[in-house]
């Protein structure tokens, strides 16, 4: 537990696009909140200010970078300038959803390793140390210098599974991972369920974006009469979940749900996953704007603070 003196030492500074998050963060903490105060101008240039002095404390800025995503950013970088200029002790940059992490190389000859800059802008503007929530990879995060730590929201999101998806209860969902790069994530789940996981071969049309999935790989008796939970990271245009679910129906499965940790739903994205046969998606709140946001990952976020900040003061 944090000491009353270390908790007057933490500012929880609320970035514009996760209010609620911040919120539940500081309550948790027990520690004072910050808030911003922002306007936009009418060219779309963001003014943004913090609201209260911070020289001296232990700020800890929480900004998620959902659409849209550029603005997020800038907002995030913009209050790390803040909490510069008016000599914060140490500053936490807390991004749940780090947009531009799938851009973590390049995959057509000339483009721009998006992740590594982001990570540098980060670094550069004054961020000590950064936390982020189910970073689509591994790559992703090696491009920071810092401290940088990715938490898990799996398990959040499997107790939520089993409390509370009305599943077949004959027999323990099947856990699925749309593609191959999500297997960790579904083995993950499927161990706290203590039940079985396959991951699909997935590819997808770097130019078009359409998405396939290769069914000669997928055993069918797995599948067969039983519910599927897919796991994946994030849902964007719904292409990955709404193929899987497709594959996962033509095979003769029971219920299928989508679970996610970032839900970014593009346009009618939630409608063509549920057109797809989806019965429910769910998602954690490290992306707010949307009735999926039903796991409040700040709990994970509380307990990575909680370590850091002490490890800081006993060092
Ligand atoms: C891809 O590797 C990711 O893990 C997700 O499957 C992907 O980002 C989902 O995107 P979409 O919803 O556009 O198919």
């Amino acid at each position: 537990m944090l000491g009353l003196l270390l908790k007057k030492q933490i500012a929880i500074i609320s970035g514009p696009s996760s209010l609620a998050k911040s919120s539940n963060v500081a309550k948790a903490m027990n520690a004072e909140i910050v808030p911003t105060d922002l306007k936009i101008y009418s060219d779309g240039e963001n003014r943004i200010r913090i609201t209260k002095h911070i020289e001296g404390k232990n700020c800890v800025i929480i900004q998620s970078t959902y659409p849209p995503t550029d603005r997020h950013l800038l907002q995030a970088l913009m209050l790390i300038k803040n909490c510069v200029d008016d000599r914060a002790a140490n500053i936490i940059v807390v991004i749940p959803y780090m947009a531009y992490a799938r851009q973590d190389k390049a995959f057509l000859e000339g483009e721009v390793v998006s992740m590594d800059l982001v990570a540098k802008l980060l670094e550069v503007c004054g961020t000590k140390q950064f936390i982020t929530v189910d970073i689509h990879s591994r790559l992703a995060l090696s491009y920071f210098t810092i401290s940088a730590f990715d938490l898990s929201s799996i398990p959040l999101l499997a107790n939520y599974s089993a409390n509370m998806l009305k599943l077949d209860n004959n027999d323990l969902p099947l856990i699925v991972s749309p593609d191959y790069g999500g297997i960790r994530r579904a083995q993950d789940f499927s161990r706290i369920l203590k039940t079985d996981m396959i991951a699909l071969k997935k590819t997808r049309d770097r130019r078009t974006g359409q998405i396939f999935i290769d069914e000669k790989e997928m055993d069918p008796k797995l599948v067969k009469n039983r519910d599927a939970i897919i796991v994946d990271d994030i849902i964007s245009t719904g292409g990955t979940i709404a193929e899987a679910c497709k594959t996962l129906k033509k095979n003769g499965s029971g219920k299928v749900y989508a679970m996610c940790t970032h839900a970014l739903l593009i346009g009618d994205s939630a409608n063509k996953i549920k057109a797809a046969g989806i019965e429910e998606i769910i998602a954690t709140n490290s992306v707010s704007n949307n009735e999926f946001a039903k796991v409040d990952v700040s709990p994970v976020i509380c307990e990575a603070l909680g370590t850091l900040i002490e490890d800081a003061s006993s060092s």
